[in-house]
């Protein structure tokens, strides 16, 4: 059995548990960019997570019933459009390769689906995701209920599949911690690579292409997301994209940037000097942004709390910000006061991490569940859930911090799979000590 195939076993068996029913699952639309020229196309990580198939215009459609199906709609086979953009499995060899029961044109969408839906208890979609979706869900409702006084019923329940598929995707099987690891560490090699061709003079676009190259070189359709490259004071802008800032003298640059792989993301940054040796102050806070990851990654592990590793490197981060004067005692306390109080936010503003998977934010319930009425505790984590470890220091200028921290922005962040006994970085060939990264770009 396909990995794909066995996840939409596990998905039949979930809506049984629920009642039995009918699942829609469509793929992404095609989205046009201006004239003529699409956005690259990406297919829905829910629909490509049950089938593997990666063709715009199609939808699946799962019925646990007496009889379970797995129903694929797909484009027809067309010579003259696979002559302009290339192969189109069409329904016969689509069902072949996905093993699926049965695929039909996605032009008879609209017939099928009302005979599918016809006597089931409920339908299983992402409620609310997209008007065309729910507008489609609406119009096979209907050519259902036309047929009440023929004796049939249409589903009276509507359930959200996504809440299924996210548990689900939560727990990463065997197949996804192989892509992820891979996914990992081709971001490590292209982080490892902006190092070497760091210097001062190019601009952070140059770096960029460099990771790009790296990625691409190595089979990476695309990058997870848009690639941060800040120089300078940049680094204290969080959602910086790579731009024309030249890299100089005697600042860091930091990076936060990686590859998706066969629809699996990885997310690193780094933060290193682009000449390659770091200054005093410089290593000050690099060493306690680093002591801080330490701090979450030992925190890391089955049974922890989602939260353990953020309030962990807060620790570490807050003591850091009182030893080296950014915060001042005599105003903001101990260490606790100042998380108590937040006075720490002024130099790390976002959360220590984040789920991680096909999407780079990945789907998932931060919380587990709780009775109704009582505050739902942070997610406990299990082996094979995967998060990143992302504690950061960004100083901007302000009377009160010393002058020679202003403009410093550090993040390091690492994917750690959690495995039964703690966590495995899967991340853990970027260069991320100071040692390790001088070492690297002295070549
Ligand atoms: N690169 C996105 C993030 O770190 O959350
Ligand atoms: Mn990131
Ligand atoms: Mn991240």
């Amino acid at each position: 059995m396909t990995p794909y195939a066995q996840r939409r076993a596990r998905l039949l068996a979930q809506m049984h548990a629920q009642g039995g029913g009918v699942a829609i699952i469509p793929t992404a639309p095609e989205v046009m960019r201006n004239a003529d020229a699409d956005y690259p196309y990406r297919h829905d990580s829910y629909f490509y997570y049950l089938t593997g198939f990666t063709e715009p215009e199609a939808t699946l459609v799962m019925v646990a019933g007496d009889k379970d199906q797995a129903i694929l709609f797909c484009r027809e086979k067309n010579e003259e459009r696979e002559i302009w953009d290339g192969y189109r499995y069409g329904p016969g060899a689509a069902r072949e390769a996905l093993g699926v029961d049965a695929a039909f044109s996605i032009a008879s969408i609209d017939t099928e689906l009302p005979k599918l839906m016809a006597n089931r208890p409920a339908l299983f979609y992402a409620l609310g995701s997209s008007s065309g979706l729910d507008d489609q869900v609406k119009n096979w409702l209907n050519a259902v209920r036309a047929q009440a006084r023929a004796g049939v019923s249409a589903p009276s329940t509507a359930i959200d599949v996504r809440v299924i598929l996210n548990e689900m995707r939560l727990v990463k099987d065997d197949h996804e911690i192989a892509l992820m690891r891979r996914a990992a560490e081709i971001t490590a090699d292209a982080h490892a690579r902006a190092m070497r061709h760091s210097r001062a003079g190019l601009r952070e676009y140059h770096l960029e292409a460099e990771l790009l190259h790296e990625f691409r070189r190595n089979g990476s359709q695309f990058p997870a997301y848009g690639s941060i490259v800040a120089a300078g004071a940049n680094a204290c802008v969080l959602h910086y994209r790579a731009g024309n800032a030249e890299l100089r003298d005697g600042e860091l640059v930091l990076i936060d940037a990686g590859c998706e792989l066969d629809s699996y993301a990885s997310d690193i940054t780094r933060t290193f000097p682009v000449n390659g040796k770091f200054t005093g102050p410089q290593k000050t806070l690099y060493d306690i942004v680093l002591a801080s990851q330490y701090a979450a990654i030992a925190a890391t592990r089955p049974g922890a709390r989602f939260t353990e590793g953020h309030e962990a490197a807060l620790k570490v981060l807050t003591q850091g910000m009182l030893d080296t004067g950014l915060l001042d005692k005599n105003k903001v306390g101990s260490v606790d006061d100042a998380i108590a109080n937040g006075a720490y936010r002024q130099f790390y503003m976002h959360r220590t991490g984040h789920w991680l998977g096909m999407d780079v934010h990945d789907v998932g319930d931060y919380r587990d569940p709780a009775p109704a009425g009582t505050e739902k505790p942070w997610r406990t984590l299990v082996p094979g859930m995967v998060l990143t470890i992302e504690p950061g220091i960004y100083v901007r200028p302000a009377e009160s911090v010393p002058e020679q921290f202003w403009h410093i922005g550090i993040r390091i962040e690492d994917d750690a799979l959690v495995t039964p006994d703690g966590c495995d970085i899967l991340t853990h060939k970027a260069p991320k000590t100071v040692a390790d990264i001088e070492a690297v770009m002295r070549g």
